[in-house]
């Protein structure tokens, strides 16, 4: 056994003694979507600090806990809180809790985020379909000794967002007169946000939407093999495009159209 597979066998020993048994769905909840968690049926909530190799994030509105139970009828397993790499972690720890999804049997993920809207047609409160990546953190979690057992030494990363859970989401939302966007996630490694040159950069190189998260954990994804969903919530429109950017505004926004946000990811959820 490798020591990340050990790893796995602690963690996933230690969540199955705390009660969590069957896992259809990871759920990994960003900024404002926390709240989601609340809402799961027959909850079973361990903090990130008692999982074992886990990391402690302290970013706020990331409350940090897991919440086992049932949510649109889907046995979940939900991460109040992620880590990000701007925190100071490396890409291995920030995408453990996929990795982690994986071993306990989840056969898929939904990654929410928030994200700044580079398409001119975005509006800030936007809910965005994520349909493709581009991995411009300038590190790969996949760097280094691969595991055979866990997935390819060359994964394919044609299909991350798998293309029919799309297609349901685009229904529900139609179905829920949720207008609902879609582009190309560009991950940056963040803490700053970007500048105006880099926004206009992200433009023309395809991007839709940028944030500091999400594409690490999808890279896993693929490489373990879980289907993806991913939706950003646009909170501001990217650097240069409107006066000036901050934290308190990524905030405002995800409260103000967490309700919507919520119901899309709970209406997929029964639909997927
Ligand atoms: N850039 C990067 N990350 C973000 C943004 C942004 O404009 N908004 C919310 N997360």
């Amino acid at each position: 056994m490798t020591k990340l597979s050990e790893m796995l066998t602690e963690t996933t020993g230690f969540l199955k003694e705390k009660g969590i048994g069957q896992v259809d769905f990871g759920l990994i909840l960003g900024s404002g979507l926390g709240e989601l968690a609340d809402e799961i049926e027959n909850a079973i909530a361990i903090p990130f600090s008692e999982v074992p190799h886990f990391a402690v994030s302290a970013v706020v509105g990331h409350a940090g806990k897991l919440v086992y139970g049932t949510l649109s009828g889907k046995k979940v397993l939900a991460l109040q809180g992620r880590f990000h790499y701007y925190e100071g972690h490396s890409m291995q720890t920030v995408t453990y809790p996929v990795r982690m999804m994986a071993a306990i049997g989840a056969h898929s993920i939904i990654v929410t985020n928030a994200a700044g809207g580079v398409n001119e047609s975005f509006t800030p409160g936007n809910l965005m379909l994520i349909t493709d990546h581009i991995n411009f953190t300038g590190d790969n979690p996949l760097i280094g000794e691969n595991d055979d057992d866990m997935g390819p030494r060359f994964p394919d990363m044609s299909h991350a967002y798998t293309p029919s859970y799309a297609e349901a989401v685009r229904k529900v939302a139609k179905e829920q007169n949720v207008p609902l966007q879609e582009g190309v996630y560009m991950g940056f490694s963040g803490p700053t946000y970007e500048t105006p040159a880099e926004i206009r950069m992200a433009r023309t190189m395809g991007a839709d939407a940028v944030g500091m998260s999400t594409v690490s954990e999808v890279i896993v994804a693929a490489h373990s093999g879980l289907n993806v969903l991913g939706i950003s919530c646009i909170t501001n429109l990217a650097a240069g495009m409107q006066s000036t950017l901050n934290h308190a505004e990524v905030v405002e926004t995800t409260e103000r159209v967490k309700g919507q946000f919520k119901e899309l990811v709970k209406a997929s959820l029964a639909a997927l």
